[in-house]
């Protein structure tokens, strides 16, 4: 069989471009298994499994609060809530970015009580020691078993019955019922197929980490996502302290969840109060304006940079860090058109402070503001708060959850809060606009 590694596709046939996405030079070959070469004895013989029979849904009971939570909030609200057993989850991310680190972090909370088993096929054991001391790890139950070979997990499995197991990575991982190499699309699939069957006949929930590859696109990940119950990626900059653990796929809760951390030098911290890190109330600076950002549940508050000034050479420019650039040129021609301001001969360019990359129509006032307060080169009255969605004919809409956002403005100290005038039930004291021709008004 031939597998594409960008989507999963499978053919019989090689070709240059897969048949089902387009993508070039992305076709590997792979050997199938065959009922007879896998090894399902050694699984089976795990955990003996009652019968499975056919029930009415009204007979299977659910038992309640069977979360385990790994004591890490940050963590916990992006899964849901906690562990299910026999979850299995992946973790991918570009390699460097801390996925070996928070995972160790993680186990080391929950082997408090419980045998936490943690599974290494990249580094020795002596590595992750050391590792250990300078995350500070205590706990007493963490084993750690550094093998490549999934029979031989396996046979630890019987021995130690451990509550939580993670794989540091899925790629190094293979099986011997298959004659290719590790890392392979083949061994990828196969392994993770095994696992899933371990944790849904022990009811242990797994972690499997994955690499990216530099184009972003999971160096096999892909196609086991469909495999797994939860996909989680750990993304930011290697450079930026800031990481952000994002859930793509999610069985057991929303896919909007996002946690934040910062990686020091005794290892990850969770991050609670976004709204600190991402703007200084104290600069009131001219081209700069605030705006309230809504990730997954929770609110938070940016601050969105702009700089406008005389084009020098030719065409103006347009660059936006953070933000779809289309958005920006559709807010510049919404300015142009509705208030009249010559942008054409300016360059601009736009920034989201902290390094984020925001997706959120409610931003769309606060843009503008940013844009015109540099445009006149005055600064925006201080402690002003923009929150509405723009039409493309300069009408200000209401914004999703605005409760929310205004209860996290509250929190900050924010008093002059300009919203929508069709904004209903709200509880909080705030200025109304219609248009983005009053913003003029409330600007300075
Ligand atoms: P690592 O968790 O090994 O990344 P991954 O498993 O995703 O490849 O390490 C990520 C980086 O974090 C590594 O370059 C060193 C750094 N680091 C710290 O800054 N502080 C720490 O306490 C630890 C353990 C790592
Ligand atoms: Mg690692």
């Amino acid at each position: 069989m031939f597998f594409c590694s960008e989507c999963g596709a499978e053919t019989s046939k090689w070709s240059g471009k897969c048949p089902a996405c387009g993508s070039w030079n992305t076709l590997k070959e792979i050997t199938s298994v065959t009922g007879k070469k896998r090894k399902k004895k050694k699984i089976d013989k795990l955990v003996s499994t009652p019968d499975n029979i056919v029930k009415k849904l009204d007979q299977i009971n659910i038992q309640e609060n069977s979360r385990l939570k790994t004591g890490i909030d940050e963590f916990d609200g992006v899964l849901g809530g906690g562990l299910v057993p026999g979850m299995v989850t992946l973790i991918g991310g570009e390699p460097g970015i801390g996925k070996s680190t928070l995972l160790l972090q993680i186990a080391d909370k929950l082997a408090e009580k419980n045998p936490i088993l943690y599974v290494s096929g990249e580094e020795s054991e002596q590595q992750i020691k050391l590792r250990s001391k300078r995350l500070n790890c205590q706990a007493v139950e963490l084993y750690l078993f550094c093998t490549t070979e999934l029979e031989e997990l396996i046979n630890a499995l019987n021995e130690l019955k451990p509550q939580v197991i993670i794989i540091d990575s899925i790629q190094s991982i293979y099986t011997n019922s298959l004659d290719s190499a590790p890392g392979t699309i083949s061994q990828l699939r196969e392994c993770t197929a095994l696992f899933t069957k371990i944790a849904k006949k022990t009811a242990i929930p797994i972690f499997l980490i994955g690499h990216i590859t530099k184009e972003g696109s999971v160096a096999g990940p892909k196609i086991i996502e469909h495999m797994v119950d939860t996909v989680l990626y750990f993304e930011g900059e290697i450079k930026n302290q800031y990481k952000i653990l994002r859930a793509t796929k999610n069985r057991f809760g929303s896919t909007n969840e996002i946690g934040i951390f910062e990686m020091q030098a005794t290892g990850l911290q969770e991050i609670k109060n976004l709204s600190q890190l991402f703007f200084d109330q104290h600069s009131n600076m001219t081209g700069t304006a605030i705006g309230s950002l809504l990730e997954g549940s929770r609110a938070f508050l940016v601050e969105i940079q702009v700089l406008v000034s005389p084009a020098s050479y030719g065409t103006s420019q347009r660059v936006a860090v953070g933000l779809d650039h289309r958005k920006l040129s559709l807010l510049l021609a919404v300015i142009e058109k509705n208030l009249g301001l010559d942008l054409k001969n300016n360059d601009v360019f736009l920034k989201i402070s902290g390094g984020l990359k925001v997706n959120d129509a409610a931003l769309d006032l606060a843009i503008i503001a940013a844009i015109i307060s540099s445009f006149r080169e005055k600064p925006i009255q201080p402690n002003t708060l923009f929150i509405g969605e723009i039409s493309l004919n300069g009408e200000v809409r209401p914004v999703s959850q605005i409760n929310k956002r205004l209860k996290e403005a509250k929190k900050i100290g924010f008093n002059r809060i300009i919203i929508s005038q069709r904004t209903k039930n709200i509880r909080t004291k705030v200025h109304k606009i219609d248009y983005i021709n009053e913003i003029d008004g409330v600007l300075f």
